[in-house]
């Protein structure tokens, strides 16, 4: 099969295309003939992470058709159409993934909206969860734009929503999608109206910025791979909350609220209540233009990759 690996760290261009033996699904795991590929933000940060050990896999979000169920595997058939995470590699033609975690894709739904949907779909239904985001609240959703933000937007819509990007070039697409106010970053600290809740996407240096966006005891929800440094006083002083979220905690602790997370997903995907967004597919040859696309900060919605 091709698979993308990297053989030293650095940006986009480190991405090697390569043959590699066929991967066998060990006990619990689908082996998966991937149709489409999630790119995300903390895969494009790894490539550049000294601490990523050597040569990289990156692993993900794939959908695709089932070829084999590893040892102990019941319900899935050669054929079935799953989404799931692969920990072992999704850059590739054949991936194996956790069948437990494995979400059958309904028909009418293509592999690459599905994996635009499930993943990015359950982090932002987890930060809404992880807040506790009340009908009658307001909401900063930073990073807005990404792939978790755009459904994150979506699904907050009907209260005050904000929406924060890097480029006032996204205003247009974070409109359409149900913001009723759009700010760039240096903006933020200029919001006359305070929100109730920051979802953050984007952390590092503008956290601060971000929790000063809360009105007094209001809640930030840290999603994000950006690190940052909590001013404590303003915690204090605000009476505010910060609350750092997972997802591989969040399915691991909540695995009810996460299966009804996904069945929401889908609910919404076919009644048209949810969008995801394709920004821009690539082929797995292209990897590396895939994710220079999310380091310029372009994106708007979800950036795949197919490998056929
Ligand atoms: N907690 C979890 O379990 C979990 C799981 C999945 C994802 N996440 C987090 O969710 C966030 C969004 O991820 P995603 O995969 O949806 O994003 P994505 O689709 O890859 O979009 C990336 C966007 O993030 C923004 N961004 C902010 N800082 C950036 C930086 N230093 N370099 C590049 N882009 C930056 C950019 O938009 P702007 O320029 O408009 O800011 C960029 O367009 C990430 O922080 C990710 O770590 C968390």
């Amino acid at each position: 099969m091709r698979r993308v690996r990297f053989h030293s760290h650095g940006g986009p261009e480190v991405l090697r295309l390569e043959t590699a033996p066929d991967p066998e699904p060990g006990p619990g795991e689908l082996l998966v003939r991937v149709e489409a590929i999630g790119v995300t933000l903390p895969g494009v940060r790894a490539t550049r992470n000294p601490r990523t050990p050597l040569p990289g896999v990156l692993g993900g979000e794939v959908a695709g058709a089932v070829v084999a169920s590893g040892p102990g595997v019941e319900g899935f058939a050669p054929g079935d159409r799953v989404t799931a995470l692969s920990f072992t590699g999704s850059y590739a033609e054949l991936a194996t993934v956790p069948a437990a975690m494995a979400s059958r894709i309904p028909d009418g739904v293509t592999a690459v909206e599905a994996v635009a949907l499930v993943r990015s779909g359950h982090v932002a239904l987890a930060a809404l969860a992880t807040a506790a985001l009340r009908p009658d609240e307001s909401v900063l959703v930073t990073g807005a734009a990404s792939g978790v933000g755009h459904l994150l937007v979506q699904l907050a819509r009907g209260r005050r929503v904000v929406a924060a990007a890097g480029s006032p070039a996204k205003a247009a697409f974070l409109r359409e999608l149900g913001a009723d106010e759009v700010v760039t970053y240096d903006a933020v600290p200029a919001l006359t109206d305070g929100v109730d809740v920051v979802l953050d996407a984007v952390g590092g240096d503008l956290l601060p910025d971000f929790l000063g966006a809360l009105v007094p005891g209001g809640r930030l929800v840290f999603f994000n791979s950006g690190g940052g440094t909590v001013p404590a006083y303003e915690l204090l002083a605000g009476s505010k909350t910060i609350t750092g979220l997972t997802m591989r905690r969040f399915a691991a602790t909540q695995p009810d609220r996460y299966a009804d997370h996904e069945a929401r997903l889908w609910r919404m995907l076919a009644a048209g209540e949810l969008r995801p967004v394709v920004h821009a597919e690539f082929p797995l040859e292209e990897a590396a233009a895939a994710h220079a696309v999310i380091e310029a900060r372009e994106n708007l919605g979800k950036v795949v990759l197919r490998p056929a």
